[in-house]
């Protein structure tokens, strides 16, 4: 069948057009061959956690186009024993201590982004509401220093232009300039933490990767040369703009369901299982690829070695197979076995990390600016990207 139009076309989450085709592509052809793009397209949930849970067949190391900038240093774009190592090592200081020592900061930050706008009426929410939290809970994970927050700030943006692929050539030059500097001042912060460890995330990662870390085998498992710097760049690339967009993605959620908006404001309790409602709804990372290691068959399509096949996350967000009334975005969901953070051996590392920033920020921001809506004559510009589904801009007055 013919693709019912490009399903990876920029949209919004709520978009009744994209989420028609993906129902369509869900019935009559859930692996579909993209013709257009050249490769697959799964969209049942399904489908997608049985090919992330099999790396051994479906590889997640970049092999031909996909984006332009390739993060082939970072552990999601790595299979196997390379994976297993990292994966082990970082995820020691990954602890829910972690999460409960963050809380408090991300509240300041989420504050004092709220006290910026006093006296004012409206705001452009992105960058004013939705922007300061994870990059600020991200430098504090790296152990940034606040005079060095102007300038981080910069170096994410370029990164996100770099993963982003839309870029003209000129940006791109410029982008890859920023990214050198990026490096050194990690390379620089890595030895610094490395001399004098503090107690940010970074310093543990150091003292994990350097002692080594048994896993389940007995094997102990270090880190080497730049591959701690190279989880730093990651980190900003994995938990940066993936959460600014669940954030203003659901705050637009909430825009179109105000009657969802008003018991969120009326009933704390809500709050457990709203970001969940929200992840599944707005799918941040709209897709992931895999490449077919070998030939091999899903359903009854031929899958060939070397063929990209992408995981549609956005539409397993909506399988009518899994999700009562998936059409219907309910914050009170439960269970919501969406797969926003994807599945199996690379799950979202930042999962319960996210989770808590879309809620501390939404919550204070519906107790703060009551009645904030979409600002009149406003319309959310939608990221152009295949891979996210994040927002520009949007427009918001209260
Ligand atoms: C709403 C926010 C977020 C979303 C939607 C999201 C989504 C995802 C997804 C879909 C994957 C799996 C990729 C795959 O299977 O190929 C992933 C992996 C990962 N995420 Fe997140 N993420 C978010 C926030 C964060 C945050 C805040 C952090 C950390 C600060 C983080 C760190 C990571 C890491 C380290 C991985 C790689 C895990 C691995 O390869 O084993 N993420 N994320």
């Amino acid at each position: 069948m013919e693709t019912p139009y490009d399903v990876m076309a920029p949209f919004h989450a709520s978009s009744t057009e994209r989420d028609a085709a993906l129902s369509l592509l869900r019935r009559e052809d859930p692996i579909h061959w993209d013709s257009q793009n050249q490769w697959w397209l799964v969209t049942r949930h399904e489908d997608v956690r049985e090919i992330s849970r099999r790396p051994e067949l479906f590889s997640s190391e970049p092999r031909g186009p996909w984006h332009v900038f390739e993060y082939h240093f970072s552990m999601q774009a790595m299979d196997g024993e390379r994976h297993h190592r990292h994966r082990n090592v970082v995820s020691r200081a990954f602890t829910p201590r972690l999460v409960s020592t963050l809380t408090e900061r991300a509240e300041r930050y989420a504050d004092e982004a709220i006290d910026a706008l006093a006296g004012r009426r409206s705001a452009e929410f992105v960058s004013d509401l939705a922007v300061p939290v994870p990059l600020r809970i991200i430098a504090d994970m790296l152990g940034v220093a606040d005079g060095d927050l102007e300038q981080f700030r910069r170096w994410s943006d370029a990164l996100i232009i770099a993963g982003g692929g839309h870029a003209e050539e000129e940006v791109l030059d410029e982008t890859h300039h920023l990214m050198a500097d990026f490096l050194a001042y990690l390379t620089e912060t890595v030895e610094a933490r490395r001399a004098h460890p503090g107690d940010d995330v970074l310093s543990r990662i150091i003292q994990a990767a350097e002692a080594g870390v048994l896993d389940d085998s007995q094997r102990l498992l270090h880190l080497e040369g730049d591959e701690v710097r190279d989880f730093a760049l990651f980190l900003l690339v994995a938990g940066n703009e993936t959460t600014r967009n669940g954030i203003s993605q659901g705050m637009l959620a909430l825009f179109e369901h105000p009657e969802e908006q008003q018991r969120l404001a009326a009933d704390d309790t809500l709050w457990k299982t709203a970001p969940d409602e929200i992840l599944r709804w707005t799918s941040p990372v709209r897709a992931m690829r895999r490449v077919a290691l070998r030939d091999t068959s899903l359903r009854d399509r031929k899958i060939l070695e070397g063929q990209s096949v992408v995981m549609v996350y956005a539409s397993a967000n909506r399988d009518e197979a899994v999700f009562d009334e998936p059409h219907l975005f309910r914050v009170d969901r439960s269970p919501n076995e969406h797969l926003a953070f994807g599945f199996g051996p690379h799950y979202c590392l930042g999962a319960n990390l996210a989770r808590m920033e879309i809620r501390t920020v939404l919550r204070r921001i519906l107790k703060r600016l009551p009645g904030i809506r979409l600002a009149e004559n406003g319309r959310p510009v939608p990221t152009p990207s295949a891979l996210i589904d994040g927002l520009e801009e949007l427009p918001v007055e209260w």
